[in-house]
């Protein structure tokens, strides 16, 4: 790899004796900017940082954030062994990263093998992503139903002007149920692991418990798949690619619980956020109808996957000013990088990046394959929402925002707003295919026993 600035810094102690300076601080969970342009200051464009316990370099420059995803040379490995800490046993047993960095999904392979999975993925998801696919007609209508009817059930909650916090009752539900669909599950079979989903990603006391019988739940339906396959996505990535094991499928599976229930969530809950402050300009696209710029702007202003998982250099590199050793941890954070000046000023006359040059769904070889997936649903969360309900504001100032304090993800706690009286939901207008569907997996649409309606009744168990 070139050297990423002129002047090459004089030698320096390693990373184990640099890193100093904790991940997780009041800065970085409520003011990210104020944390990222310390760093910048004090060390350029990468720092050792200290994640949860472990020693990083964090990268916070745009350039090498871009160049290191794109990884045109081949300088960086995603798989755990790589990482000289925990080869030589330094990583403690019980570093709460440990699962992530451990996982044997495509995330975490290279070369060859990661080509092979993504493979899957895209052709898995390309029936729900090409919006000209009847199964993406039928989940976009779904979406419109799951989402007017958490709404519904706001307004009778909360009483005609009211409070909420839509967090709890609205960006996080709305991508559950999305699940069950992809994973093909029917009428009420797939409550169980939607509502053990929730349990870890609320990470309460059940949480370990409830992990253990999600990934039973998610190996024993593709299993199935592979015996009788159906019009879902781990069927189609089966037939895309017939020799994966249910070991490995399941492990995707896993995986996209995770990037459904958790990130696209994230993402939902920030853009509202986002267009609720008004300060980055995601108001103005909304209200101008350019709902995918307001989604951009929220994604570049709060990435949901503010920090990516580590990747490990293969041989010794030169990065910013340190001279990073084969085998050590890099973060590259999308957050920080969105914070560089050179992409800050995007916009700008002088500026050599658009607002979209964001890097909120990485870039390279393992670039988010289900971003039109979760554009798709964010746009219709959005937009029904901000349709319905009129006047919404926060309630409580932005800067008193409750932030998930994790070193990955950054997504809101809770997102309290007021709004006005609201009136009836907009009369949705579905195909007939998409009727079909619903009446098949939700005999009560709209009664009591929706899927939405038993989905909450079942958060709400069990947080209690
Ligand atoms: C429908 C929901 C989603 C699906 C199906 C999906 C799918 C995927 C897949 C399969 C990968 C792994 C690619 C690989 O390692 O080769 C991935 C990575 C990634 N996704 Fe998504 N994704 C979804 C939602 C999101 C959202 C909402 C965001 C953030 C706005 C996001 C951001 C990313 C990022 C940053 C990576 C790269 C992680 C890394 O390199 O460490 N994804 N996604």
């Amino acid at each position: 790899m070139e050297p990423q600035t002129p002047q090459a810094e004089p030698a320096h102690p390693p990373l184990e004796a640099l890193a100093v300076q904790p991940l997780l601080n009041h800065d970085y969970e409520t003011r990210p900017a104020v944390f990222y342009e310390r760093l910048r200051e004090e060390y350029g464009p990468v720092a050792p940082v200290d994640v949860l316990g472990v020693p990083a370099w964090l990268v916070v420059g745009y350039t090498q954030t871009l160049d290191i995803l794109r990884d045109a040379r081949g300088n960086w490995s995603r798989r755990v062994g790589t990482w000289r800490a925990y080869r030589d046993g330094a990583v403690p047993a019980d570093w709460p990263m440990l699962p992530v960095v451990e996982s044997d999904n495509c995330g975490f392979r290279d070369g060859a093998d990661s080509t092979r999975l993504r493979g899957a993925w895209s052709e898995g998801l390309r029936p729900f992503q090409d919006r000209s696919r009847p199964e993406a007609k039928a989940l976009e209508q779904a979406v419109r139903r799951y989402a007017d009817e958490l709404l519904t059930v706001i307004a009778e909650s909360a009483g005609p002007a009211g409070e909420t916090d839509l967090s709890a009752q609205y960006a996080r539900p709305l991508p559950l149920m999305v699940i069950g669909r992809l994973l093909g599950t029917g009428a009420g079979d797939g409550d169980e692991l939607i509502t053990d989903l929730w349990r870890v990603m609320d990470a309460g006391p059940e949480a370990h418990e409830a992990s253990v019988r999600l990934i039973e739940r998610v190996t024993d339906l593709c299993a199935a798949r592979a015996r009788t396959p159906g019009e879902d996505l781990p069927s189609y990535m089966l037939a895309a690619v017939p020799d994966l094991t249910t070991e490995e499928l399941a492990a995707e599976m896993a995986m996209l619980t995770g990037l459904v229930g958790d990130v696209t969530a994230t993402l939902i809950g920030n853009t509202i956020a986002e267009v609720l402050i008004g300060e980055t300009g995601a108001r103005d696209s909304l209200s101008s109808g350019m709902l995918q710029e307001a989604i951009n702007r929220a994604a570049a202003a709060n990435p949901p996957m503010a920090n990516l998982a580590f990747r490990w250099a293969k041989a010794d590199v030169r990065l910013g000013r340190f001279q990073i050793a084969a085998g050590d941890p890099v973060m590259v954070s999308p957050a920080a990088a969105h914070r560089d000046p050179a992409f800050a000023a995007g916009g700008g006359p002088d500026s050599i990046y658009s607002s979209r040059a964001h890097l909120a769904w990485s870039a390279g070889p393992h670039a988010c394959l289900g971003r039109d997936l979760a554009t798709t649903i964010t746009t219709i969360a959005v937009e029904r929402l901000f349709d319905r309900f009129s006047g919404l504001r926060l309630a409580v100032p932005a800067d008193l925002l409750p932030w998930r304090s994790s070193p990955l993800i950054r997504g809101l706690r809770s997102l309290p707003v007021t709004y006005d009286p609201v009136g009836d939901p907009p009369a949705p207008q579905p195909s007939p295919a998409a009727e079909e569907a619903a009446e098949q997996e939700d005999p009560g649409e709209g009664g009591q026993n929706s899927l939405v309606r038993r989905v909450l009744r079942m958060m709400r168990l069990s947080q209690s």
